[in-house]
């Protein structure tokens, strides 16, 4: 129930405008997100390297209606691409369509992907589409197989295990030989179109994973679930795919303690950092995922303020996974 109406609340313009406002969400993002610049990005992939980690950047935006803000944002990844680059960081960056223009027009949708990924060949950068809720699945492939057919080979799709159409998804694109990333899906669809059951989800994700990791190009697995992790790499020792050939994917701020032990392991790890100021549907998607972030990040900030000696208590609330 909480789950739902955090996720409802993500999607919720009124509170997308009312609540970043809030001192408190404004600290809790920094949980889950690098921090609202640039600056502020840089410092925390420098130290994502530091610990053998690789990254995919992602400023933060989507759902823009408006042509102009579609193009500032796409200017913006421009500027991140050049960032990355001038710093010899590893370049990888993750967009969603929806902020690059694809609720505006399709021409202007193109006109900002194209500017991207002029820059980004120049970068050697490799660009990740993320999936965004079902309204944009149809028009997210069809945009990548343009792109493809357009010469473009350093990019990749997400697919959601939770949706019942990604079976025939993914054939599709490893017919193309296009890269995909694998996740269970963030946004809350109907049960006509998506499974609701996290075992059924997690089944589900598990025969996509082992057809993935079988015929797919660089292969990227985004979980946290450590069953589906194991799972994994049992599967891929099984085929005799070696570390280098996947990649383990993660959310910055989530299982830290993780990310860390698959490297110490010799895993490939990508940690996906977002950033920028427009960071309100992602916090509360993250906080959907696991609604006890809530109490925790109440609880880290309670303790850290004069409150946490006064009512030691606090000091109980909520525990990092
Ligand atoms: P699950 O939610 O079952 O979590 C497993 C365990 O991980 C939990 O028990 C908990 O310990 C920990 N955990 C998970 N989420 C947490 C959180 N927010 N805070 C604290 N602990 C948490 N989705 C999408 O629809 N489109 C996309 O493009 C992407 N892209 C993407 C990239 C990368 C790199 C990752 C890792 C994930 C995505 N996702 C995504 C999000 C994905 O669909 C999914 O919502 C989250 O990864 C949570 O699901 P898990 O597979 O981790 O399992």
């Amino acid at each position: 129930m909480l789950r739902w109406g955090l996720r409802a609340l993500a999607d919720s313009g009124i509170a997308r405008e009312l609540i970043p406002r809030v001192p408190i969400t404004r600290a809790m993002s920094r949980r889950f997100v690098a921090g609202e610049s640039l600056d502020d990005f840089v410092g925390v992939v420098r130290e994502t390297r530091r610990q053998g980690m690789d990254v995919t950047g992602n400023y933060l935006g989507e759902a823009i209606t408006d042509p102009a803000r579609a193009g500032e944002a796409a200017e913006e990844y421009l500027r991140l691409l050049d960032r990355l680059r001038d710093e010899g960081l590893d370049v990888n960056v993750s967009v969603k369509p929806s902020q690059m223009g694809m609720d505006v027009s399709g021409s202007v949708l193109l006109a900002n992907v194209r500017a991207l990924l002029a820059r980004a060949r120049e970068a050697s950068a490799f660009v990740r589409f993320d999936m965004e809720s079902s309204a944009y699945t149809d028009r997210t492939l069809d945009l990548l197989r343009t792109l493809w057919d357009e010469g473009h080979r350093r990019i990749g799709a997400v697919l959601q295990a939770s949706l019942r159409r990604t079976a025939g998804d993914l054939e599709g694109l490893l017919r193309i030989g296009i890269p995909v990333r694998l996740c269970k899906g963030a946004y809350a669809e109907p049960p006509e179109i998506a499974f609701q059951g996290a075992e059924q989800i997690r089944s589900r994700f598990r025969e996509l994973m082992a057809t993935l990791l079988r015929d797919g190009t660089d292969p990227a697995i985004a979980t946290h679930d450590e069953t589906l992790i194991r799972d994994g790499l049992e599967l891929a020792r099984e085929s005799g795919l070696s570390p280098a050939r996947f990649e383990l994917q993660l959310l910055y701020g989530v299982r830290r303690d993780l990310q860390k032990e698959l490297v110490r392991r010799g895993h490939r790890v990508r940690v996906y950092i977002p950033f920028g100021v427009n960071w309100y549907p992602y916090l509360m998607r993250r906080l959907a995922e696991r609604p006890e972030n809530v109490l925790f990040v109440a609880g880290s900030m309670l303790k850290e303020s004069p409150l946490g000696t006064l009512f030691p208590g606090a000091r109980g609330l909520g525990r990092e996974s």
